[in-house]
């Protein structure tokens, strides 16, 4: 049988596609969360997420992947992802929402990830989880130079998750993406004996730390997809996809109009 390779390197041509995705992702990521109100169900969230996408010309690269039932991922408070949309789930003002978001678009995909704090500002050490966790990713990407390994990735994220004691979720990491929605190889948001390949040009990398206000441990659901802290704690996802170049990393993720 064949071995699933290391990583994936694109072609120019398919760059030009996943970069294209990759905006309609990252324009929904921006739009999506402006949009959300106290009072609505995470089902509609899921529902406004599915006209945003259609409005990029795209459809979601999450519906069916693996059965999965959901336009994006809705992941409330102590859910880390993988959160499914209900028309039970009502979202009220202070609760920590994470919405992640796939684009296919002509090929190529996109997913990026957001978490914020729904009808007000985020205080305290929910605001210091956000801010990190946002800080850790920029870090990371940061790294996602020529010649570096993944591992170069994972120990940048994991250093500001310690510095402020929160805990990094392990069963869950970033990965290779373009193409296909997950591809090789797998990227850590820890540091263990695993060291990756080494970073070249046309690596495309979707880094996304998870971490939470407690304990690192996590649970599915009897869903079968929610995942939340063991400890009933909150949690927050951010994520981006980027390109290693010649030169600097190119963030596809990043909204460029
Ligand atoms: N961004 C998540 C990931 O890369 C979303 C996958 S959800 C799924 O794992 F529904 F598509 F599985
Ligand atoms: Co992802």
């Amino acid at each position: 049988m064949a071995r699933k390779p290391a990583y994936i390197v694109h072609t120019p041509e398919e760059i030009v596609r996943i970069r294209r995705a990759a905006q309609a992702a990252a324009q929904v990521r921006i739009e999506l969360p402006d949009m959300v109100r106290p009072g609505m169900s995470t089902k509609m969230i899921d529902e406004i997420a599915e006209s945003l996408i259609a409005g990029t010309g795209g459809k979601s690269a999450f519906l069916g992947y693996n059965g999965y039932p959901g336009q994006i991922c809705i992941s409330v408070n102590d859910e880390v992802v993988h959160g499914i949309g209900r028309p039970d789930r009502i979202v009220q003002t202070g609760d920590v929402i994470s919405l992640d978001i796939g684009v296919e678009i002509d090929g190529g995909i996109g997913d990026n990830a957001t978490t914020f704090v729904v009808g007000e500002e985020a205080t305290g050490e929910v605001k210091k989880l956000l801010e990190c966790t946002e800080t850790a990713l920029m870090a990371g990407l940061a790294q996602a130079v020529a010649g570096n390994y993944v591992k170069d990735i994972s120990m940048a994220v994991e250093k500001v998750a310690k510095a402020a004691r929160f805990g990094v979720v392990r069963e869950y990491v970033g990965h290779g993406c373009g193409i296909k929605l997950h591809e090789p190889p797998e990227v850590p948001n820890f540091v263990s004996v695993y060291r990756g390949p080494q970073l070249v040009p046309g690596m495309v990398l979707a880094v996304e730390p998870m971490f939470n206000l407690g304990t690192h441990k996590v649970f599915t659901e009897s869903d079968m997809w929610t995942v939340r802290t063991a400890d009933g704690n909150v949690s927050a996802h951010f994520e981006h996809m980027v390109l290693v170049t010649d030169n600097e990393p190119e963030i596809l993720t990043w909204l460029k109009k």
